[in-house]
């Protein structure tokens, strides 16, 4: 294993988290985490794993699975125990006093549990083809409080919440312990753009970016999401635009469909040099300010530097207000969590000003300003609408015309 500190025992890795502030870049808690092994120690967790009791993973089990085994949820080296769930759900942080703001668990079926003991092994299985490609050290089990975990993660127990309803409709009981992985997760699509943080990182040293900004979305880029990153391309090196393409709820635009737009608005409108389009595994929580901590430390992890949050960041619905996240961002120590936060205001098209601005920039009214709601731009699309150029750049708005015009025809 290349990361000797992150070895099986996760209190290792923790431990290089201590000694103050960490210069910008740094991963969160000090050390990449590395728990995809290869050569022959691969193959001998291969070996060993065929002869352990095999767990199939669901797609968002894979998703943090492999956000481990690349360090992308560094320091953490597996899922978590009941001692740093129950203070991530209470204070915020793992036990050994690191920030961190969501549950990152292995729930399983109760029979697997029951037949599962301590200081045993599993295989793990992923969704694509049921192979299994890694192993866990089950060094406990517990039951968790699924109500109490939705109003500390979400702060709301509907479960009209997306983020909600999937944490109800998981299993109550869980299993935790460091992962190995000996081959990493499969995937058929997006390969170009399937960068683990070693490599963005690598990336960034290559072209020279010492200053680097992420860009966290689950949308295709309109003008307003376009102005937010070129402002902040203004005063950084670079920009990495980093996509959830994990699972996200069904009226959510499709990755597949995103990734084209997103290409094709790099393409004509950013400067090649400047940016770096990399997709991010995991599937989104919809859970406004405590995701946007998440999605924060996570980027850190791919070494961002800085991190654009602007209105309702990560949230649904209503059950954020639009500046929840930058709220909860601001409370917190910055040297504890070790990326900068860009903060924007909710931005617009003004049409007297002729661009994109926000209160900040713009002294016009309401009237002169394009502001379309999501579920306005779903029923313009179904409808047949073009898209306005002010709101979106005409190639973006022709391929999710196309989009929703052939998911019409195949209805
Ligand atoms: S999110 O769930 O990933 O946050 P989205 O892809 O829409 O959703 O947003 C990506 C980022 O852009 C978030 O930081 C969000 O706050 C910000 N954002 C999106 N639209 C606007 C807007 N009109 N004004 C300001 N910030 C915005």
């Amino acid at each position: 294993m290349k990361n000797k500190a992150s070895k099986s025992d996760p209190r290792k890795t923790r431990k290089a988290s201590r000694g103050g502030p960490k210069p910008p870049g740094t991963p969160h808690g000090g050390l990449l985490v590395q728990r995809l092994v290869t050569g022959r120690e691969a193959e001998s967790v291969r070996r060993h794993s065929g002869r352990l009791p095999s767990l199939l993973l669901n797609p968002r089990q894979a998703s943090d699975l492999e956000l481990i085994s690349c360090g992308g949820f560094s320091p953490l080296t597996g899922f978590m125990g009941e001692a740093d769930y129950r203070s991530v759900l209470k204070q915020m942080k793992i036990e050994s006093g690191l920030l961190w703001s969501l549950p990152i668990l292995l729930d399983v079926p109760k029979a697997f549990f029951e037949k599962t003991k301590p200081n045993t092994a599993i295989a793990l299985a992923v969704p694509q083809g049921a192979r299994t490609i890694g192993v866990m050290a089950v060094r406990e089990k517990f039951v968790r409080n699924r109500e109490a975990e939705a109003a500390a993660v979400f702060s709301t127990t509907d479960p009209a919440h997306p983020g909600v309803k999937a944490l109800l409709d998981s299993s109550e009981y869980v299993l935790a312990g460091p992962v190995t992985l000996f081959e990493p997760v499969p995937h058929d699509d997006f390969q170009p753009q399937r960068l683990a943080p070693a490599q963005t990182r690598e990336i960034f040293r290559e072209k020279g970016w010492n200053t680097i900004v992420a860009f966290q979305t689950r949308n295709p880029i309109h003008r307003a999401h376009e102005y937010l990153q070129k402002c902040a391309l203004e005063v950084v090196d670079g920009l990495l635009l980093h996509p959830i393409v994990g699972e996200t709820k069904s009226d959510d635009v499709p990755a597949e469909v995103r990734m084209r737009c997103y290409e094709v608005l790099l393409e004509k409108y950013y400067p090649a040099q400047r940016v770096l389009l990399a997709v991010n595994p995991a599937y989104m929580r919809y859970g406004g300010p405590r995701e946007a901590v998440f999605h924060a430390l996570v980027r850190k992890n791919f070494g961002c530097t800085h991190f654009i949050v602007g209105r309702d960041h990560a949230g649904v619905g209503k059950f954020y207000g639009p500046f929840d996240a930058q709220h909860l961002l601001r409370s917190l120590p910055p040297e504890d969590l070790g990326i900068q936060p860009l903060y924007f205001d909710a931005t617009f098209y003004c049409r007297i000003c002729g661009n994109c601005a926000s209160e900040k920039t713009c002294p016009h009214d309401e009237s002169a300003r394009l502001n379309l709601s999501g579920t306005r731009v779903r029923q313009m699309l179904a409808a047949g609408e073009n898209l306005p150029v002010e709101f979106s750049r005409p190639e973006v708005a022709e391929i999710l015309r196309e989009a929703y015009r052939a998911a019409d025809a195949g209805a």
